[in-house]
């Protein structure tokens, strides 16, 4: 099989690929960086960025502004000609100066998903950065991008299609993520596709159309090609990478995570999230609920009287490398890890010719 690069601006890929944005602290510069040289797109995650910095449990805000410049440096040092970019959830406050912050230090491209991101064209106007929506459905599809059209005269430069075997949190209410199939998801991917075409026609230029969430095997990459998808969005498979920076204990229990250790769980972000089974995720359903003394502001909508648990706690948690009290984010492929690799073996797996 051939395999096209994406094209975003004047830039392009060696592969069809997209290392998928993973927040807390998962996707920084040194994996964005990586994957960017050997020639995919990278992803930096803004979700929490600065969680690192001296001053964040004080000034979350400046603090992630500021983390975001030093990771985007790091990456692009790493990958000077490379496309690296920020994934930014729409949930996020703030949502509006991460996306300018992410424009003014140089992103190539932001990705955008948890929520729809209606008004991101608006802010990123006057800069060069590209911009990419997530969607799951083709509802969200069609509608963000007419709203894009009626409201910018503009089209999205990318689209992310994000299944139900992704990893995160997921775009599907939890029955929904739990009784559709890989293979009758196969249907919406080839109309959200059908959508995105409507606008390229009418745009008169390619939007290239990546599909994420289980994209773990040649066979799989060649699948979604093959339904007439441009590439393929990765993150799990990339945890266990020497380049990213998850802290080592992040890393190991992915390493250890079993088929019956993965699972669904509530977050307060409002949608269900994908994680591995730990001693966090047995006390959340013990409905024992930790009081919550500190609030980050991480949210639009969070109400902390009412949530089970802070999600900026329960990932920076993890984050730091405790992967039994914090909740750690999965694919649902992740048992099929068993070993540290590579940025560059990672890749040569996925684009074997099989
Ligand atoms: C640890 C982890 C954290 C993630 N964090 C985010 C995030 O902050 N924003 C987002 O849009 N997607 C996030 N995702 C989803 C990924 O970007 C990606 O689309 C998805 O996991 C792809 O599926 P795969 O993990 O099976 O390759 C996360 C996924 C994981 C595994």
């Amino acid at each position: 099989m051939e395999y096209l690069p994406l094209i975003i601006g004047n830039k392009k890929t060696k592969y069809p690929l997209v290392q998928g944005g993973m927040g807390v602290g998962i996707s920084l510069g040194g994996l964005a960086g990586a994957v960017a040289k050997v020639g995919g797109i990278g992803l930096i995650s803004s979700a929490q960025i600065g969680f690192q910095e001296e001053d964040f449990e004080e000034n979350p805000f400046e603090a992630n502004l500021r983390a975001m410049e030093k990771e985007y440096k790091k990456a692009r040092a790493q990958a000077p000609d490379g496309i690296i970019g920020f994934n930014i959830m729409v949930a996020l406050q703030h949502y509006k100066e991460y996306v300018i912050q992410a424009a003014k230090v140089g992103a190539d491209i932001i990705v955008s998903g948890a929520g729809l991101a209606t008004e991101l064209p608006a802010y990123v106007k006057g800069f060069a950065t590209k911009i990419a929506p997530i969607v799951s459905g083709e509802r969200a599809a069609e509608l963000l991008l007419k709203v894009w059209d009626r409201k910018y005269r503009t089209t999205a430069d990318m689209v992310v299609i994000e299944g139900p075997l992704a990893g995160g949190h997921l775009g599907f209410p939890k029955e929904e993520v739990e009784a559709i199939t890989p293979e009758e998801y196969e249907g919406t991917i080839q109309k959200i596709i059908r959508v995105v075409k409507e606008y390229a026609v009418k745009y008169g230029r390619k939007i290239p159309v990546v599909v994420a969430g289980g994209m773990d095997s040649p066979e799989q990459v060649k699948r979604v090609l093959e339904l007439g998808a441009d590439g393929v969005q990765v993150a799990s498979s990339f945890v266990t990478t020497v380049e990213c920076d998850a802290a080592e204990g992040f890393k190991q229990k992915y390493i250890e995570a079993g088929c019956k250790d993965i699972q669904l769980v509530t977050s307060p972000v409002g949608m269900p999230g994908r994680a591995i089974r730990n001693a966090f995720i047995e006390q959340i359903e013990a409905g024992i609920r930790e009081p919550i003394s500190k609030c980050y502001g991480c949210l639009r909508k969070c109400n902390p009287a009412e949530i089970p648990y802070c999600i900026t706690k329960a990932l920076i948690t993890s984050a730091r490398g405790d992967g039994e009290n914090g909740l750690v984010f999965c694919g649902a492929g992740t048992y099929k890890i068993t070993k540290i690799s590579t940025v560059q073996e990672v890749i040569e797996k996925l684009f074997k010719k099989c």
